[in-house]
C-alpha cells in the first residue's frame, strides 16, 4: 500500500524523522528560511498530513486547498495559529504538544525574571565592551528577587511549574486564574489565589502563562499596567497578543512599571521599537528552546501524525470530533 503523503514545514530532528519516514512519504522543508505562505499552500495541496510550526497559519484558506488532508500536527503546545473549528468542519484532526515543555518554559520565565531584576544584559554589555572601569558601589544595582511577591497570571501546568521554583527564593506566590485551583494544589505550591486587580497591586513580579484565545487577546492593557506597582516587573513567555504592546511601551516610558522581560511579541518577528530600552530584556521566543525539549516536541508531533495513518487515536487531539466527520 502506498504510504500517505505528508509535508513537514521544517526538517525537524532525526528522532522525529525516523518515526515519520517509517510510516509516511515525507517531504521536508529544509531551507533555513521559513517557507512563504504560497510555498506552504503549494506543497500541502496533495498531502494527507501536515507537520507545522507555530509560525504557519492553518486556516480555511489552507484547508480548502488541501482536500486530502487528514491531520495537522503542530510542533507547539500553543495552537492559536490553527483554526481548530475550521479543521473540525473539514474532518481534519489537529494536534499539539502539551506537557513536554512545561518545565523548560518555566525555567525560561525565571531566566527572564532574574535577568531583568539583576540587570544582567546591561552588565554583560558593559563587561564585553572594554569600557568597564572596575567594581562600583552603585553599579547596575537591580532589585532583589528573594523574599518578593511573585504574581502568576494563568495557573495551568507552566504557571504551576513557575510557582514551584519560587520556594528557593523564599517568595510569596500569588496567582490568578479563570478558576481557583483545588486547595491541595495551592497548599503544595504555597500559592494564594487573588483576583486580577489584587494580584496587580500586590506583585513585585508578574509573569504571564495564559493561552492566546479571543478572551485573553489584549488582556494586559493600559488599566492593568496602571494598577501595577511602579517598582514591579512584567514577564511574558506566553503569547505576544495577550499584551497590548502599545500600552506596555507607554507604561515603560512613563515609568508606570519598572521594567519588562519578554519572549513573545504582538506581531512576531516585529519588535516594537519602544521596547528596545535598557529596562527591557528581549528574547526571540525561546521559552521551550532546549535540545531536549524541542526534540521531545518534534517526536510528539510525529507520533500524533503517524497515529492517524495507523488507525489509532492521536494522543494529543485538539478536536476528536473531527474523526466523526472524516
Ligand atoms: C509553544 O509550544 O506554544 C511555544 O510557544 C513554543 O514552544
Amino acid at each position: 500500500m502506498a504510504k500517505p503523503r505528508v509535508y513537514a514545514t521544517h526538517e525537524l530532528f532525526p528522532d522525529a524523522r525516523t518515526i515519520l519516514d517509517a510510516a509516511c512519504a515525507m517531504e521536508y522543508w529544509i531551507s533555513p528560511e521559513r517557507p512563504s505562505r504560497d510555498e506552504v499552500l503549494r506543497r500541502v495541496k496533495n498531502k494527507e498530513g501536515l507537520v507545522c510550526l507555530l509560525t504557519e497559519r492553518i486556516n480555511d484558506e489552507l484547508l480548502r486547498q488541501a482536500p486530502k488532508l487528514r491531520i495537522v500536527a503542530n510542533v507547539a503546545v500553543g495552537y492559536d495559529n490553527i483554526d481548530v473549528e475550521a479543521c473540525t468542519k473539514r474532518g481534519v484532526v489537529a494536534t499539539n504538544t502539551p506537557g513536554v515543555l512545561d518545565e523548560t518554559t518555566a525555567d525560561f520565565a525565571w531566566t527572564l525574571l532574574m535577568a531583568i531584576a539583576r540587570r544582567l544584559i546591561e552588565g554583560d554589555q558593559l563587561a564585553r565592551s572594554g569600557n568597564w572601569k572596575g567594581w562600583g558601589l552603585d553599579q547596575f544595582c537591580g532589585a532583589d528577587v528573594w523574599g518578593k511577591t511573585l504574581g502568576i497570571v494563568g495557573f495551568g501546568r507552566i504557571g504551576r511549574a513557575v510557582a514551584r521554583r519560587a520556594s528557593g527564593f523564599q517568595m510569596k506566590v500569588i496567582y490568578t486564574n479563570t478558576k481557583r485551583v483545588p486547595e491541595n494544589v495551592e497548599k503544595s505550591l504555597n500559592a494564594e489565589f487573588r483576583d486580577m486587580n489584587a494580584l496587580l497591586a500586590e506583585s513585585d513580579f508578574i509573569t504571564l502563562h495564559v493561552p492566546l484565545r479571543p478572551e485573553t487577546h489584549g488582556l494586559f492593557d493600559n488599566p492593568k499596567f496602571h494598577r501595577m506597582k511602579p517598582t514591579a516587573y512584567f514577564i511574558n513567555t506566553s503569547r505576544g497578543p495577550v499584551v497590548d504592546e502599545a500600552a506596555l511601551v507607554g507604561a515603560l516610558e512613563n515609568k508606570t512599571i519598572a521594567g519588562a522581560a519578554l519572549d513573545v511579541y504582538e506581531h512576531e518577528p516585529f519588535i516594537h521599537p519602544g521596547l528596545k530600552r535598557s529596562n527591557v530584556v528581549l528574547a526571540p521566543h525561546l521559552g521551550s528552546a532546549t535540545v531536549e525539549t524541542r526534540t521531545k516536541m518534534a517526536l510528539m508531533a510525529a507520533t500524533n501524525l503517524v497515529s492517524i495513518f495507523k488507525g489509532q487515536m492521536p494522543p494529543n487531539m485538539l478536536n476528536p470530533q473531527a474523526l466523526k466527520i472524516s
